[in-house]
């Protein structure tokens, strides 16, 4: 099922980067935001699967579509046991706010898994760590950033001052940042987008190393399919804004503050898939390019069991009669 679902699954990150790339420094988030939704929604409904958003744009009454608990999927009612159960996790465009200044990473992601393969994350922050393989089983968030530097660079063989951190340029990462600045670490400050700095930092060559500080907490879990798929870790923590958020995290079953999650934690399935595709160009992928009659993306798509990842490059032909000439 995984393989043919990891593919599948590329059409609809694909279809959500095309629609919003358009407003590529257009200056209109909320317009790239539902340009990405409407496109990965339709799109989802021409697979054959059953599948539930469990993480999405929010409650149904907030959201119009890919809300938590709505159904996708094209379910072929005549054969109901072919058709695979899933569990889905979005962010149709992670970056909204890159797209509409027209800078660098923004991306359209899922991650699906069997049922019950995802955590079902309220909407509030995670702290996070993140690393690649090298560095997996290395660190520990409950120790400071300056032991969990010297932790990375020791399993990488290299000084603390070659190691790469991405951290969110926030307000609420000042101390982290001067400690990591007086561990002697270079920092890549972002203004968003820390879940796809969490894949770079586990595909060598992108000269990342570490993703560190608060984020959002359903971007967390789609962050450990990833690692998971491609041998990398997450911990994290959760880091509730107000007593409100805290009560209804607790009440849909969310751990306290203290209990470090795991990337099996946050993302157990074994049937794990993932999926993105660059909007504007990135660290790992490029941005969508149009050109007369068509469009070329890139994208990523891993599957945990299969232990396959694909870039995938796609020339996508908006008009048979007028195709464009396909380059290399
Ligand atoms: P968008 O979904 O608006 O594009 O924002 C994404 C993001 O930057 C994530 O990468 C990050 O986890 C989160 O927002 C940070 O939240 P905040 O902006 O509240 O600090």
């Amino acid at each position: 099922m995984e393989q043919m679902l990891a593919l599948e699954m590329v059409r609809v990150t694909e279809a959500a980067a095309i629609a919003s790339a358009r407003y590529m420094g257009r200056g209109a988030k909320d317009e790239a935001d539902l340009a990405a939704t409407e496109a990965m929604r339709r799109t989802m409904d021409e697979l054959e699967m059953s599948g539930t958003i469990v993480i999405g744009e929010g409650e149904r009454d907030q959201a119009p579509m890919l809300y938590i608990g709505e159904q996708v999927g094209r379910r072929d009612q005549a054969d109901r046991r072919a058709i695979t159960e899933i569990d889905i996790a979005v962010d149709p465009l992670e970056g909204t706010n890159l797209v509409a200044h027209g800078q660098a990473n923004a991306i359209t992601v899922l991650a699906a898994s069997e049922r019950g393969g995802l955590l079902h994350a309220p909407d509030t922050y995670l702290e996070k760590l993140c690393v690649g393989p090298v560095a997996a089983g290395k660190v520990d968030i409950r120790l400071s950033p300056t032991e969990n530097l010297a932790r990375i660079a020791s399993a990488l063989g290299r000084g603390i001052n070659d190691i790469t951190v991405i951290i969110l340029d926030r307000p609420r990462h000042e101390k982290l940042i001067a400690e990591v600045r007086e561990a002697g670490a270079r920092i890549k400050l972002i203004s968003d987008g820390d879940l796809s700095a969490a894949i770079s930092c586990a595909v060598s060559g992108t000269g990342i190393h570490a993703v560190m500080g608060i984020g959002g907490a359903p971007e967390g879990v789609i962050t450990a399919a990833a690692l998971r798929c491609l041998g990398g870790e997450i911990q994290a923590r959760f880091r509730f804004r107000n007593d409100d958020e805290r009560k209804r995290a607790l009440k849909m079953g969310a751990a306290d503050e203290d209990h470090v999650y795991t990337t099996e934690e946050l993302a157990s399935g074994e049937n794990l898939v993932f999926a993105a595709t660059g909007v504007t160009e990135g660290d790992l992928l490029n941005g969508v390019r149009f050109f007369g009659g068509g469009a070329r993306t890139h994208s990523l798509v891993m599957g945990y069991r299969s232990k396959q990842v694909r870039f995938v490059d796609t020339v996508h032909m908006f008009d048979r009669n007028r195709p464009p000439s396909v380059r290399l």
